[in-house]
């Protein structure tokens, strides 16, 4: 029989207890795996930061959400899609427990589009699926989120933060249409869900 050793680190383990060399080695073959997921991930979104434009809404800019249908920038007759001197289109819209006031919005394809949006509750969710319009719309602030359309076709665009119990009813459209067609709409017809 051999002499038990001295040194108590030295000593065999009794059943059942995992040596500490194993432990470390376990422990550093985890932390690669997380190390390979942080660095896919970082670089998932630095890319798709600078090919597609795909970041948060940088702009701060704060409006007193109590009074947005008595003044300023998102009274209702201001709201829905304009038309800038320089040709580019903005696009005001109120986000509200459980609706996007318009709820539909037509922009023209192949212009700068800037959505312009703000919220007279909660926090809301704006995204247009498979574009770089993704944000969040704060009460108390002004989401700004810059846009082009390559081509015609319809955006469904649901609420993308959960808001209250009808958050998951609150869905508006975005319809994209050819260049020519948008000039020749009045506002009223900007505004409509009923196709053309
Ligand atoms: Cu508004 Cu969810």
């Amino acid at each position: 029989m051999a002499e038990p050793s001295s040194n108590p680190l030295l000593r065999p383990l009794p059943d059942g207890i995992v040596p500490a060399q194993v432990v470390a080695r376990t422990e550093k073959h985890w932390l690669m795996v997380m190390l390979t997921m942080l660095i896919v991930m970082m670089a998932i979104i630095v890319t798709t930061g600078i090919l597609s434009a795909l970041h948060p809404a940088s702009n701060v800019e704060v409006v007193e959400p109590q009074t947005l249908h008595l003044r300023g920038e998102f009274v209702e007759s201001n709201l829905g899609t304009a038309t800038e001197p320089d040709g580019s289109v903005t696009v005001r819209i109120i986000a509200g427990q459980y609706d996007f006031v318009p709820r539909c919005i037509r922009v023209p394809a192949s212009t700068p589009v800037k959505f312009r949006l703000t919220s007279a509750d909660a926090v809301h969710g704006f995204l247009l699926p498979t574009t770089n319009v993704n944000t969040m719309v704060v009460p108390g602030f002004v989401a700004e989120v810059r846009t082009s359309f390559a081509a015609a076709g319809e955006y469904a665009m649901p609420c993308d933060e959960f808001c209250g119990l009808g958050h998951q009813a609150m869905w508006a459209h975005v319809t994209v249409v050819p260049k020519e067609q948008f000039a020749n709409m009045t506002p009223f017809e900007r505004a409509r869900c009923a196709r053309q």
